[in-house]
């Protein structure tokens, strides 16, 4: 079959990478794709916010399954339009209304309530009713936890320890700070824990658990400075055992399928879900409609089922029958990004790649172009670079090495990935 995949990160270098690897794949595209995906696939150069051109693309190449990797599509309900315009199309990605759980921090808070699933305790607030949510901060103790609602690009959450900044944070969310994102905010309970992510491939009834994994989202070394979209993941991660794994499922992943199932949701795509332990028991802190970037980048290098297989399988009822192999290797990604990220940074440096990184790593491209024949830098991140080990560190340690035979102007990486685990 021919399969299109929607964004040109690293996430989506990965696809197409396992993608590749199947026998049911024929001709695999990625839209826009980055200079990584075009050695392997064909770049289209589409906008993926505008359907009707996505799918005059679909037609015109024969594709029968798309997969969508960025949230925003989905939210903009990229996956309603195929149901309703070409119905024949399987599309990996749920429908505008199970995007939800991501596209709206509020409507996941009252549906994790409503369904039972542990996160932290939260106040809703819009502009009609600041006084309420000032109150509620004066009448707690910090950190404070502001939650922009809508999608705000990785930016719309702040943490702040000051009473008399979160109050004039929430004044300038609610004036619109993060525009129509924050016009309602989510205040949250502070919980104090440590992170980690779970991702399930689901067609709404059955569920497929992928490797978890864990990300690092700060720029700086020791988990310090601003956020980014991730600065390199690790999977396995230590400290989830089968005896968390089964906290998740229970708690988490089986009432959140029963919840869209109540909700008459239909949902068939990957449910994130990012979780943090407290004491000892696992907290949702945010769901995602979609795969993470970069922890794809691990995760389905561990995955020894083929990938093209699991995608048919949602539309054919039979992903229960289909059991998850795992390597059992460790897998660590680091990010290569651009001087100045997350802040501004430039673009348009060639990129030298050595054949040393090739052979120890996989490495994908996110941020990157070809220009002239040579590849260039597009972006705030521009390589994540994959290793695997049975030794969690070598896996690192790998990386690290391969990186070193990375060359562009401005490249940084943080050099203690795992440093907690
Ligand atoms: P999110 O965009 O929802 O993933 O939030 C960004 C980051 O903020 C998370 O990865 C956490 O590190 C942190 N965070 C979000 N909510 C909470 C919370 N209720 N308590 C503590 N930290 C949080
Ligand atoms: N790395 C975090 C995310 O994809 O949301």
């Amino acid at each position: 079959m021919n399969i299109l995949i929607l964004g040109g990160g690293g996430r989506e270098h990965a696809f197409a990478w396992k993608l590749s690897q199947s026998p049911l794949s024929n001709q695999i595209h990625v839209a826009p794709g980055n200079a990584g995906t075009r050695s392997i696939a064909r770049n289209a150069d589409l906008d993926i916010m505008n359907f009707s051109s996505v799918e005059a693309y679909v037609k015109a190449h024969d594709v029968t399954l798309m997969i969508v990797g960025p949230e925003a599509p989905l939210v903009a309900g990229i996956s309603d339009y195929f149901s309703e315009n070409m119905p024949s199309l399987m599309v990996i990605g749920p429908k505008k209304a199970g995007a939800m759980l991501e596209g709206s921090k509020a409507f996941s808070k009252v549906f994790m309530k409503e369904f039972d699933i542990p996160t932290a305790g939260y106040l809703e607030v819009r502009s009609e009713n600041i006084e309420k949510g000032i109150a509620h901060i004066n009448n707690s103790k910090g950190p404070y936890v502001l939650k922009a609602d809508g999608l705000a690009a990785g930016k719309g959450v702040l943490i702040i320890e000051d009473r008399q900044t979160a109050i004039s944070e929430l004044k300038e969310m609610l004036d619109g700070k993060f525009g129509e994102a924050s016009r309602t905010v989510v205040i949250e309970e502070f919980l104090d824990g440590i992170e980690f992510s779970v991702f399930i491939l689901t067609d709404g009834q059955y569920y497929m658990l992928l490797p978890e994994a864990k990300d690092y989202k700060r720029i700086g070394e020791g988990d310090t400075g601003l956020n980014t979209g991730g600065m390199g993941a690790i999977s396995p991660v230590p400290f989830v055992d089968d005896e968390m794994l089964q906290k998740v499922r229970e708690r988490i992943i089986l009432p959140t399928l029963k919840g869209l199932q109540e909700r008459n949701i239909e949902y068939v795509g990957f449910i994130f879900f990012g979780i943090i332990k407290v004491k000892g028991e696992p907290y949702v802190i945010e769901y995602n409609c979609r795969m993470g970037d970069p922890e794809t980048e691990v995760v389905l290098p561990r995955l020894k089922n083929d990938f093209a297989e699991l995608c048919v399988a949602l539309f054919e009822q039979d992903l229960y029958e289909i059991p998850v192999e795992k390597d059992a290797r460790t897998a660590a990604t680091i990010m290569t990004v651009s001087g100045g990220y997350p802040g501004a940074y430039e673009k348009g440096h060639h990129i030298e790649i050595g054949e040393a990184a090739t052979a120890e790593s996989h490495i994908f491209h996110a941020g990157t172009k070809m220009e002239n024949g040579k590849v260039v830098t597009n972006g705030g991140r521009v390589i994540a670079v994959t290793s695997l080990d049975h030794d969690r560190q070598k896996a690192i340690d790998k990386s690290m090495l391969s990186i070193e035979s990375i060359d562009f102007k401005g490249k940084y990486y943080r050099q203690d990935i795992g440093f907690d685990l």
